[in-house]
């Protein structure tokens, strides 16, 4: 059978062999395109030749990486649309023209990849006569078998000439698959219907014209740009009908199933949609996008969510995403090295944001649990604050019979971004937001992070417009300091400001050290001691950034703007609430200092009240810890040393002392044995214990088999042991498993060695009988069999 490799090889070579240079695949994200979020064919990295031909390139063939956020909903749906694909494709910037493309893409299909000639169709725009003459008389297709459609089948990209968009364009000629009759949707079926029955696995576009402000343009040169999915024509090739059967899904759909495989067999469409989503998500991370509010890594937030949504529905515990990374990764690395050099990051960047969705999912449902009444606001807080998707929560109102109105969450979104666009800074947006939102949603939030620091709670809601002006003025400090430690390339690549914490995220390549935070924390905190003036000047935008203020979305700010300036180190656009003087801001305390992604760091950070309190907090730790060892502050450090020297010594001597009673134990086990066979009761062992016993005991005595139990913390751990040639006759995870069920408990393992657990104590003494007896039966049956044979 053919592989999807070989078929990427093949096609590569095939036109190389007709003059073709083979173009490695462009990144996803689009390099000089700010049109495009995401490299979706094979021709956009070629967008400039179309346009301008130039003498250096005129044959071109590359497989390209290609996402389709068009698709997303597509998936699944048919089983040949994918979010993440490798598009197939050939191209001439002004050489040749539809003769050679549709007589190399017939050769290619037919002889090279031996897909049968009456198994295809295809179709053309219907004013291309010419296309149409070439499929009749040169490839001598039954004209039956060439239909004719207008432009929005048979243009690229579609309906382009009426609709747009402005670029290179022209009329196209499909080739599709025709898996047969059995699978049509009647009488009325035809090419283009997603019954199953025809599968498009080739398009052919006959780039001819530029498309300008709905003018078209006839291109000075003629060009070529086919585009065939790799998955698609795969599984033609493999002869299965769904493109997850092939190698390029396999792994990634067993691995899913491997977690929850009764839920899996119940929802086989949910985890092939999980498997196409997480091939996206990895390329694109690979690839340099991280997951984010907007753009491109609201795309890849949007899936990961969604991915981690469906884990749920198949009773999956999240976060499981980052399980699937290593498969995707086997699967492709031959073709993208790329992947595997990435492997770790990619896995820690999924991780890390479906662990944080996982939470922010717990907290909200944990709310909507406590609610007797859901309503649209309520949708709008959760989905606003935790990010919760409008369809989890009218999927639980519904549970309480209560039916939400989309119109009128969709209307507190809008009033939403109404508020945010009059705001005139992010910053600002944020409390804003906050202060919005219900006191319970709001509470909800503060508690669990208070909890997380061992705070003391805040608890009057009025008083904490201090406490976010503290945090807000601190993060400009930090911000210059920053600039002024790290250099001039940080830059704020978000913030979140509450009243008991803020954090900072901004661009910057590698991990602070821990002096250079040292010394962030120590230079703010000199700043707030200098009580410098913060002050705030409305002035027009043109002046403001002659000025030299800085701030992180300048385009959506209006002609007039507010600038905050703290001392004469801090200049920035922003129109949210802020302390009069540095001092008023107090202490402050880095709390955090990790990564949001490549290249991306986040400083979370507490200042005032909350700031004291948790030094005052690690001071009360240590107090604590002192006086468990019986001295004063500054001794502990010296006292805690000695101590860990001894344990250590203890822990060597411990080790000592095990070894040589285990071979005592192991003395006196041999002493017991019966028929081969040695089942004994212990205590106060776990599993590794006994597992060092019957390691020791394996060297010492000639029995075949060896089962032990040990009784720890009520809990019974049993172990069992068969060598060779007995295990053929006594399979241990069977017996150790039935054994613990008597237990109940359960286990397993192989034939020649298992183990297991169970909680009935009592039922000790009854089940090693039991365990005795069945392997002398056991014995005794494999023997009579044996004698049997001979005879
Ligand atoms: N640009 C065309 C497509 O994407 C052919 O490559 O279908």
């Amino acid at each position: 059978m053919m592989t999807a490799n070989e078929i990427r090889e093949k096609f590569l070579n095939f036109f190389a062999e007709k003059g073709h240079k083979i173009i490695p695949s462009a990144s996803l994200i689009p390099q000089n395109d700010p049109s495009l979020l995401f490299t979706s064919a094979g021709m956009s990295p070629f967008k400039e030749y179309f346009l301008h031909p130039s003498a250096g390139l005129t044959r071109a063939v590359s497989c390209q990486k290609c996402l389709r956020t068009a698709d997303i909903e597509e998936v699944s749906r048919t089983a040949g649309h994918h979010t993440f694909f490798e598009m197939l494709g050939n191209f001439s910037f002004g050489d040749y023209f539809k003769k050679e493309a549709i007589e190399w893409a017939w050769e290619f299909l037919t002889s090279v990849l031996d897909i049968p000639q009456q198994k295809m169709w295809v179709s053309v725009f219907e004013d291309d006569r010419e296309s149409y003459q070439i499929w009749k008389e040169r490839i001598k297709i039954p004209e039956q078998k060439i239909k004719r459609f207008g432009q929005k089948e048979n243009f690229w990209p579609s309906n382009a000439l009426k609709n747009g968009p402005n670029g290179p364009c022209g009329p196209c000629s499909e080739i599709f698959y025709d898996w047969g009759k059995e699978f049509s949707c009647g009488e009325n079926c035809n090419l283009n219907c997603d019954c199953g029955r025809f599968i498009e696995v080739w398009n052919l576009v006959f780039t001819q014209f530029n498309r300008q402000d709905k003018k078209i343009e006839n291109l000075e040169n003629k060009n070529i740009d086919t585009g065939m999915g790799l998955e698609r024509i795969t599984a033609v090739v493999q002869g299965v009908k769904n493109d997850f059967e092939t190698e390029l899904f396999k792994p990634i759909v067993k691995k899913i199933i491997s977690f929850n495989p009764a839920a899996c067999s119940l929802q086989p469409a949910a985890c092939n949609i999980i498997a196409d989503y997480i091939r996206a998500i990895v390329f694109a991370i690979a690839d340099g996008v991280i997951p984010a509010n907007e753009k491109r890594g609201y795309v890849i937030r949007k899936l990961i969510r969604k991915a981690a949504r469906l884990a749920e529905g198949l009773q999956i515990e999240i976060p499981f995403l980052h399980n699937l990374v290593s498969a995707v990764v086997k699967i492709t690395q031959d073709t993208y090295p790329e992947l595997k050099q990435e492997e770790q990051r990619i896995k820690d960047i999924i991780n890390n944001e479906e662990g944080k969705f996982a939470q922010t999912m717990e907290r909200a449902k944990e709310i909507l649990r406590t609610k007797k009444r859901i309503d649209e606001k309520i949708a709008f807080e959760l989905y606003d604050t935790y990010g919760l998707p409008y369809e989890d929560v009218e999927n639980l109102a519904l549970q309480k019979g209560i039916k939400l109105d989309k119109q009128k969450f969709t209307q507190y979104v809008e009033e939403q971004r109404q508020r945010s666009k009059e705001s005139s800074g992010f910053n600002k947006q944020i409390f804003k937001g906050a202060a919005n939102l219900s006191a319970s949603v709001y509470a909800a939030n503060e508690k669990e992070r208070a909890k997380k620091q061992g705070l003391p709670l805040p608890n009057v809601w009025g008083k904490e417009e201090i406490d976010v002006a503290r945090n807000h003025t601190a993060t400009h400090i930090l911000q210059s300091v920053l600039r002024e430690i790290l250099g001039k390339h940080i830059k704020q690549a978000g913030s979140i400001v509450f009243p008991s914490y803020f954090h900072f995220d901004f661009i910057h390549p590698k991990s602070l050290a821990n002096e250079e935070l040292s010394r962030v924390e120590e230079m703010v905190n000199e700043k707030n001691i200098k009580n410098d003036s913060v002050k705030k000047e409305l002035m027009p935008k043109k002046k403001a950034i002659e000025s030299g203020a800085i701030g992180l979305f300048e385009e959506k700010y209006g002609k007039e703007v507010t600038v905050v300036s703290v001392g004469d180190y801090s200049k920035e656009f922003c129109g949210g609430v802020h302390v009069k003087r540095t001092g008023e801001i107090g202490l402050f305390k880095i709390v955090k200092e990790s990564s949001v992604g490549a290249g991306i760091r986040r400083i979370e950070a507490v200042s005032g009240r909350f700031a004291y309190q948790l030094i005052k907090k690690g001071e009360d730790s240590l107090k604590e810890i002192a006086s468990l060892f019986s001295t004063s502050l500054e001794k502990t450090k010296e006292k805690a040393e000695i101590v860990f020297k001894e344990m250590k010594e203890i822990k060597k001597k411990n080790e000592r002392f095990k070894k040589e009673l285990f071979s005592y134990y192991a003395k006196d086990l041999a002493k017991k044995v019966e028929q081969n066979v040695i089942i004994e009761q212990f205590s106060d062992f776990d599993l590794l214990e006994l597992r060092e016993i019957v390691d020791v005991l394996g060297k010492k005595t000639e029995a075949g088999i060896v089962g032990l139990a040990s009784v720890k913390n009520s809990k019974i751990y049993l172990i069992m042991n068969a060598n060779k040639d007995l295990s053929k006759k006594v399979h241990c995870g069977q017996i150790i498993n039935e054994v613990a069920k008597l237990m109940d408990g359960k286990g397993g393992g192989r034939a020649d060695f298992a183990q297991a657990s169970a909680k009935r104590v009592e039922k000790l003494p009854e089940a090693l009988k039991v365990w005795k007896e069945t392997i002398k039966k056991k014995l005794q049956v494999a023997s009579h069999k044996l004698q049997a044979r001979l005879r």
